[in-house]
């Protein structure tokens, strides 16, 4: 039977499965991943642990064989070094499609409807009763989408928009032959009213949405963003926003959380939350149990149901 580091206390009966199959669970200690990785054949642990090639270099050395994260996203992991180590990389796609789309969609209303800012004045007393010229915000319905991504989240958050009379279109690298696409991202950015991103933290999609590309959205275009911070120059966004160049943005995850960019929290019309985009009991809950049912099929030697390869 295995040793699993478990980085992080998981939601209740996460590692059940783990325990009942004889596999010794252990807690860090004040010791870093790189002290640890040598003397565990498991790493379950979150999208916040850098596993990087100290760490699967020092786990190599030792015993370690599966890391396994409790995300869909993994650019906090380096898979070059653990393909070339031999560790295997899990990770829990799926499950959490439905309730990050939620929250996607949550962002674009509360930006287009301005939410952030009407609830702080009314918070801080400014609130003066109903106002024929107060807190105009811009009506989502009826406007059009665009998706940078159509992978399982995108194509979640197009089924909510279509509920709300919106034209849906989307940009992905490579055709996806559905109704909607578009070759590429400067169209869907210059077409779209509220464009939101779903795609993951590559070198690619590094800055993806840059000074220039902000330049091309419509000046009342909203921009959400559940997918990683760094995939947004947010200085080049704090900027649009300052000088009017976009109406809003509703941002759910930071270039380097927990710490937020001092120009995105004091740029104005924004909506700003701490990445609780699968932050609901339920899926918290199945992406736990899906890192902890990877890691036990790894030390079992069965093929776990969703591997990550550099
Ligand atoms: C993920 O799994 O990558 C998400 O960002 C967590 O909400």
């Amino acid at each position: 039977m295995g040793r699993v580091l478990v980085t992080h206390p998981l939601p209740e009966g996460a590692t059940d499965l783990l325990a009942a199959a004889g596999h010794e669970l252990v807690e860090p200690d004040g010791r870093s991943l790189v002290e640890w990785a040598p003397e565990v054949d498991g790493i379950l642990c979150l999208l916040t642990d850098p596993i990087d090639a100290a760490v699967l270099r020092s786990g190599a050395a030792g015993r370690l064989r599966v890391v396994s994260l409790a995300a869909v996203g993994h650019d906090n992991v380096d898979l070059a070094a653990a393909a070339a180590l031999g560790i295997t990389v899990c990770n829990t796609p799926g499950v959490l499609d439905e309730s990050t789309a939620d929250l996607a969609f949550l962002l674009v209303l509360a930006a287009n409807r301005l939410a952030s800012d009407a609830e702080r004045d009314l918070r801080s007393g400014k609130w003066e009763g109903w106002g024929i010229m107060d807190h105009l915000g811009q009506d989502v319905w009826g406007t059009t989408l665009g998706l940078v991504g159509y992978g399982r989240i995108g194509r979640a958050v197009a089924r909510r928009a279509a509920g709300f009379g919106m034209e849906v279109l989307h940009h992905t690298r490579t055709d996806t032959g559905l109704p909607g696409y578009l070759p590429t991202l400067h169209e869907l950015l210059a077409r779209s009213d509220t464009v939101s991103l779903h795609v993951p933290l590559t070198p690619e999609t590094h800055h993806l949405i840059g000074e220039a590309e902000l330049a091309l959205m419509k000046p009342t275009a909203v921009l959400v963003n559940t997918a990683r911070g760094a995939v947004v120059d947010e200085g080049a966004l704090a900027r649009a926003l300052e000088r009017g160049e976009l109406h809003a943005a509703g941002l759910d995850v930071y270039s380097r959380e927990p710490d937020v960019d001092p120009a995105i929290l004091s740029a104005p019309r924004t909506v700003l939350l701490p990445h609780i985009g699968s932050a609901t009991v339920r899926t918290r809950g199945a992406m736990a149990r899906l890192a902890a049912e990877a890691v036990g099929d790894v030390l079992a030697g069965r093929v776990p149901a969703h591997t990550v390869t550099a």
